[in-house]
């Protein structure tokens, strides 16, 4: 059902953008991030084009790498990947108290492989907000294959002005999609106006934990490399983030650092020693296979031009998690 194969991967790099124009939208998207001399107000006031740039470049990679799911999961011991996904979505759904009837809203959905899921497990018709064209297509397209064409839809718009009345959503929850929010109080506070009074907004959102320095070069670097390997105008502490959800109007009922006892760690997927069967892809063979791919299907012109500059971006994200997530 995902486009799963090399030719799905070649053939989707640049998304919505021309093929003619990938490598120059590589280009402007790498000059968005530190290493290329860009800065983080820039990032901030061009974030939309950036994340969009990155999600066109980069969303066949992830199809083919991850699953219909564009997030990590905190994970038990003799669980696979897809399994850990899957219950990191019912979790969400559960302590959201999902029921049917309810109007849901998913903020930066994605494909839609958490609003399928969730749809499924909660018997819920679902909304989903995102910016992108390219995955809004791709989702409509995995939303019908899957009976879903009916019951969830998707919305194009921006989670920092959105197009609903107030008080329209009985629940809303974003995973891993408000940390790409310029400021993440404006984008609460957008969450908190399009719920009605006293429902329930969850998330997994992304943040630096204490443990990180900003005077340590070394920390710096891995930010950097997490920025630009994820599309990221820049990544807010667990603080700054729980601050922002009180000044929207939140109470903060329960959060959690699920990295912190995940009996597996969230990153091990993308950490080289590591070998997987059922991830084989994201493996350090399976992604020299990958990048071999690639470069091959970039040279005989089945991939845009600038294919493999994305791939290695992505790579550099990979190493910049795996490191971040070792610092503890
Ligand atoms: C890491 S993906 C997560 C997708 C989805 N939640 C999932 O778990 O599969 C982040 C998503 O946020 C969306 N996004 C980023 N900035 C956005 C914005 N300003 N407005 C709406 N969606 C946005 C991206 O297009 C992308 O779909």
């Amino acid at each position: 059902m995902a486009k799963s194969g090399a030719l799905d991967l070649a053939t989707g790099v640049g998304g919505k953008i021309k093929k003619e124009e990938v490598e120059s939208a590589v280009e402007t998207y790498e000059k968005y991030h530190v290493q290329f001399g860009g800065d983080e107000e820039t990032r901030k006031t061009n974030y939309s084009d950036m994340v969009n740039k990155y999600y066109d470049l980069a969303t066949s990679f992830y199809e083919f790498g991850w699953g219909e799911s564009f997030h990590f999961a905190s994970r038990w011991k003799g669980e696979s990947l897809k399994e850990s996904i899957k219950r990191h979505e019912h979790f969400l759904a559960l302590q959201l108290g999902l029921k049917s009837g309810m109007k849901v809203l998913d903020v930066g959905c994605g494909i839609g492989g958490p609003l399928r899921e969730i749809s499924r497990f909660s018997l819920v018709s679902i909304t989903g907000l995102n910016n992108n064209e390219y995955q809004i297509t791709r989702g409509t397209e995995l939303n019908r294959l899957a009976g879903l064409g009916n019951s969830c839809n998707f919305v194009k718009a921006d989670f920092m002005k959105m197009p609903f009345p107030d008080n329209t959503f009985d629940a809303i929850y974003a995973i891993e999609a408000t940390c790409h929010a310029p400021d993440s109080l404006g984008c609460y506070n957008e969450i908190y106006r399009v719920l009605k009074p006293g429902q329930c907004f969850a998330a997994y959102e992304w943040c630096m934990t204490d443990h990180y320095d900003p005077n340590n070069e070394i920390h710096k670097k891995i930010k950097a490399e997490i920025e630009i390997g994820d599309g990221l105008p820049d990544i807010r502490s667990t603080y700054q983030c729980l601050d922002a959800l009180k000044q929207a109007g939140f109470e903060v009922v329960w959060e959690k650092d699920l990295a912190a006892d995940s009996p597996v760690p969230w990153y091990l997927p993308l950490d080289t020693r590591h070998f997987s069967l059922s991830s084989f892809r994201l493996t350090a063979f399976g992604r020299f296979i990958t990048r071999t791919m690639v470069q091959v299907l970039e040279f005989v012109r089945l991939a845009p031009a600038g294919s493999m500059r994305v791939s290695s971006f992505l790579e550099k994200a990979a190493e910049g998690l795996v490191d971040g997530g070792r610092f503890v």
